[in-house]
């Protein structure tokens, strides 16, 4: 077994130089995501583990940034999420559109903005979810723009106003910001949608700028590049189809992505009900124990602990190795012989006992049949990351008394089919 806790933290790739504004550049900070890449990350690993014209999977895409950087460095990429809403801003982020037209059509959309400004009778028939986290006021004007999107012909300019609208949503509403639960604030100071979208939209209006200059000037216009729905357990894909495997798998007990996003989820109908969906998260709490053999013996021994201290949590873990062993068994079928899999993971706490989701990870993926060749300790960046929680799980920062810090490393694992 690989003992991490006697590894050093590798200052090569733990980027502490690199503020917040540059790992936002071109599209990378369109929406806001949690537990995003930075693209510096990403890009080292790309240089050096691929080459132009490889293809690379993310089959945890997420936002997309692996995506992003796959195709600014020239290789084609695939990215599958099972959240609608990672599907809509990945896709919005790594189109590119000619910034003349999007001027244009921009004129159009505040225009028919401008002339529907008096239309406000859709709060009482809104989703009951939505009219908790709004007020009629917002309700009504976020109504306004999100139905003047819809009047958009060209597809790829919806998209990136839907991806636009997305992200003011919680700007919008009530929803506690600083939280990584979904916690209402009732006494919050409400943005204004229309400034709000204003805003955004001219922010990503010359971020899109920037992106378009930069694939031209690499001359990458035409690489392929897809975000798809899909579920990194079951991939749909054929065998040894992918040059490198780059993705880093949700954490268990830490963010429900289902909840996190339940604004855009509900607002773009992606769900009825979030109950519905949070079933098909890898690392969720909400499903019954599905659990099979898992192929490690570390993980077998932190579930045995759970379970004596919590049968909840107990089944949550044991859910979310047994998911993890099957997305590592897919990885290492989509993946061409002798090439990489590069997995970022960290690992996790609960009432004191550790969830070594690295080791773990380690010891799944030598029993699946990788190869392991390394393992990378990087320090998460303080500018970036806020490593400090209170108890009920807000943000909060080093002089907070009953804070915990938590997450202050992370983990690259190198592994060869
Ligand atoms: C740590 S985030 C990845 C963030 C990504 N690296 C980025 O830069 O945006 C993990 C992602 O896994 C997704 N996810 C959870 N269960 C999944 C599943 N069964 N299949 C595919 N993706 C899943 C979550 O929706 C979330 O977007």
């Amino acid at each position: 077994m690989v003992n991490l806790n006697t590894i050093k933290s590798d200052k090569n790739w733990s980027f502490a130089d690199v503020s917040r504004r540059e790992t936002r550049y071109a599209t990378h900070g369109y929406h806001r995501y949690p537990a995003k890449f930075i693209p510096q990350i990403v890009k080292k690993i790309i240089i050096k583990y691929s080459k132009r014209g490889d293809l690379v999977l993310d089959s945890f895409g997420g936002c997309g940034t692996t995506l992003v950087e796959s195709k600014l460095n020239g290789r084609e990429s695939i990215g599958l999420d099972v959240n609608e809403v990672a599907v809509l801003i990945a896709k919005a982020k790594t189109i590119g559109i000619n910034p003349q037209i999007l001027e244009e059509r921009n004129k159009s959309l505040f225009e028919r903005i401008s002339n529907n400004r008096d239309f406000n009778n859709n709060f009482d028939n809104a989703n009951k979810r939505l009219q908790y986290w709004f007020k009629p006021e917002e309700f009504n004007k976020l109504m306004i723009i999100y139905n003047c999107i819809q009047g958009e012909e060209a597809s790829k300019v919806r998209l990136f106003y839907n991806c636009c609208f997305s992200n003011i949503l919680k700007n919008c509403s009530i929803w506690y910001s600083k939280s990584i639960k979904p916690m209402r604030d009732d006494s919050k100071k409400i943005a204004e949608p229309i400034s709000a979208f204003t805003r955004h939209l001219d922010y990503m209006v010359r971020k899109n700028k920037e992106y378009v200059d930069l694939l031209k000037a690499k001359k990458v216009e035409d690489v392929l590049c897809q975000m798809k729905k899909g579920d990194a357990r079951k991939i749909n894909l054929p065998d040894g189809h992918v040059d490198l495997v780059v993705t880093s798998p949700p954490y268990v007990t830490s963010y429900e992505y289902a909840e996190l996003h339940q604004l855009s989820i509900l607002w773009f109908n992606f769900a009825d009900d979030i109950k519905d969906i949070k079933k098909d998260f890898v690392g969720t709490s909400s499903r019954e124990n599905t659990r099979r053999n898992i192929n490690s013996v570390l993980a077998e021994d932190t579930i045995e602990k759970l379970s004596k201290k919590n049968g909840k949590l107990f089944r949550h873990v044991s859910n979310y190795y047994s998911d993890l062993s099957r997305c590592y068994e897919e990885m290492y079928r989509v993946l061409k012989k002798d090439k990489y899999a590069c997995i970022i993971i960290g690992d996790t706490e609960y009432g004191n006992i550790k969830i070594p989701n690295a080791e773990v990870t380690i010891e799944l993926l030598k029993n699946i049949g990788f190869d392991f060749k390394k393992v990378i300790k990087r320090k998460l960046s303080s500018k970036i990351f806020t490593p400090f929680r209170d108890k009920s799980g807000r943000f909060t920062d080093a002089k907070h008394g009953g804070k915990r810090k938590i997450y202050q490393y992370e983990y690259i694992i190198f592994a060869k089919k």
